[in-house]
């Protein structure tokens, strides 16, 4: 196999070294193109870009694999928790049982928020979107950092780990007790770290009910199936704040905004709303999907498709599983289910959607389970966001471990006016 790619360009030959991965992944190391010969490579959307090399997760998207730090997905959603996994993802292996018992105790050691954090939540309008919120407070939660880690102290990072991992739960659970109107619970310290995610949401001072164990381990699983994926585009940008130097907190702040969009982890919620739009309609089927099809700008199949995986996408096959198990373990009938069984079928025997290898992705069915749980579709993103908290701190470490590491700084194909001169504002044309 060949280790040197070979640019031909206005009779000069340039050749490019080929960088192998682990998995045999190749990919062109243009790192010296422009110095060499004037040129940059053009990707918009980055679909055929790396823009490192990492050791965490991997992904053949023709395949249908996922892995994390080489353990199949489908064996970590069966046999871990979410804490275990986060510990997988964050220092490299599966912890051992005492390993496990340390990290579970710090999450818990560290999981009140300061007292003064309360006042923050105060000002944010009743409405305010809980993505907002998690962005703001995480933020907030840094301030009260005195002292920021040192990445390549071991001690000091393990320990800002855990104070991340468990205050995110402990913000997005006040987040939305603040916009109930309800009083804000304390975390408990004999509840696991998904089922103490359940009380904050839930529990009420005169009702303190034990969650639903089944409930537990589903969103246990969805955290699961959303901690790592990867360069997508919150990760990216946590790797790209980070590359600044940028502290943990501020670089996955940066990372929750870029989750929240609709096409990115506010898919969830997309989803759910596509499916309630169906219902209240009574609109058939095939004339949504034809909708889609002739507008595809406009009106998307939310939940479907992926940059990445052409074939199908392991997580949709855990979590489509997880939901009918989960309902009917608790004896619960959602409509939304049944309608998104068949709009899968008739979207998957559809020319459009083969042609393009679109498929169900990890969100067409998590909202089902979130609905499940009580969980209100505006915090759907927020859950999704709790579980990608483990792989952005893995990727945040991997930038700062990284001795090579730059600051990310892509170029650009200029495409504006070209040199002209300035106009003094007493000369400018009115109303031009
Ligand atoms: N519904 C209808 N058509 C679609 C869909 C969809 N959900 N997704 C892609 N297509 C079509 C595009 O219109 C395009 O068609 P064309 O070749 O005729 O122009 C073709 O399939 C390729 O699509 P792209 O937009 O180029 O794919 P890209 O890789 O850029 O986007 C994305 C991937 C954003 C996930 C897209 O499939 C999408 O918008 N899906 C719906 C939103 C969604 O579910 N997002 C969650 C993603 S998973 C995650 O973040 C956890």
């Amino acid at each position: 196999m060949s280790d040197i790619a070979t640019l031909t360009f206005e009779g000069k030959s340039y050749e490019l070294p080929v960088v192998t991965g682990t998995e045999h992944e190749r990919a062109v190391d243009i790192s010296r193109l422009r110095q060499d010969s004037g040129l940059i490579t053009l990707d918009d959307g980055y679909g055929n870009t790396g823009s490192c090399q990492s050791s965490i997760t991997f992904i053949d998207g023709e395949k249908g694999i996922l892995r994390y730090r080489g353990y199949p997905i489908e064996e970590l959603a069966e046999y871990s928790t979410f804490p275990e996994v986060a510990y997988l993802l964050i220092f490299g292996d599966l912890p051992s049982p005492d390993e496990l018992a340390e990290f579970r105790a710090m999450l818990t050691e560290h999981q009140f928020i300061h007292e003064s954090m309360r006042h923050h939540f105060e000002g944010f309008p009743p409405d305010a979107p809980p993505m907002a919120i998690l962005s703001a407070m995480i933020n907030t939660a840094g301030c009260f950092e005195h002292e920021l880690v040192e990445p390549s102290n071991d001690a000091q990072f393990k320990d800002q780990a855990a104070r991340l991992l468990a205050k995110v739960r402990t913000i997005a659970a006040a987040s939305y007790r603040m916009s109930m109107g309800l009083p804000v619970n304390y975390p408990r310290a004999d509840l696991s770290y998904t089922a103490n995610l359940v009380h904050l949401m839930f529990s009420m001072p005169n009702s303190y009910g034990e969650p639903s164990p089944e409930l537990v381990r589903a969103l246990d699983q969805i955290f699961i199936l959303h901690a790592d994926h990867e360069q997508n585009c919150s990760t990216s940008t946590v790797r790209m704040v980070a590359s600044s130097q940028a502290n943990l907190y501020a670089s996955v702040a940066a990372g929750v905004c870029a989750l929240w969009g609709p096409l990115h982890g506010g898919a969830n919620m997309a989803v759910i709303e596509m499916l309630e739009h169906i219902r209240a309609s009574g609109e058939p089927l095939e004339k949504f999907v034809q909708k889609v099809k002739d507008d595809p700008r406009h009106t998307r199949l939310m939940g479907f498709g992926h940059r990445v995986y052409k074939n199908f996408d392991p997580r949709a096959k855990i979590i489509k599983a997880a939901c009918h198990q989960v309902l009917s373990k608790l004896g619960l009938k959602d409509p939304l289910l049944d309608i998104a069984v068949q709009l899968e079928e008739t979207a998957l025997r559809d020319p459009y959607f083969i042609e393009r290898k679109l498929y169900p992705n990890v969100d067409f069915y998590s909202g089902i389970i979130m609905r499940a749980a009580r969980i209100p579709m505006p915090m759907f993103p927020v859950m999704f966001a709790i579980g990608r908290m483990p792989g952005w701190i893995a990727n945040w470490r991997e930038v700062n471990m990284n001795a090579k590491s730059r600051i990310y700084r892509p170029r650009q194909i200029y495409v504006g006016p070209t040199a002209r001169p300035y106009v003094k504002l007493a000369d400018r044309v009115q109303g031009r």
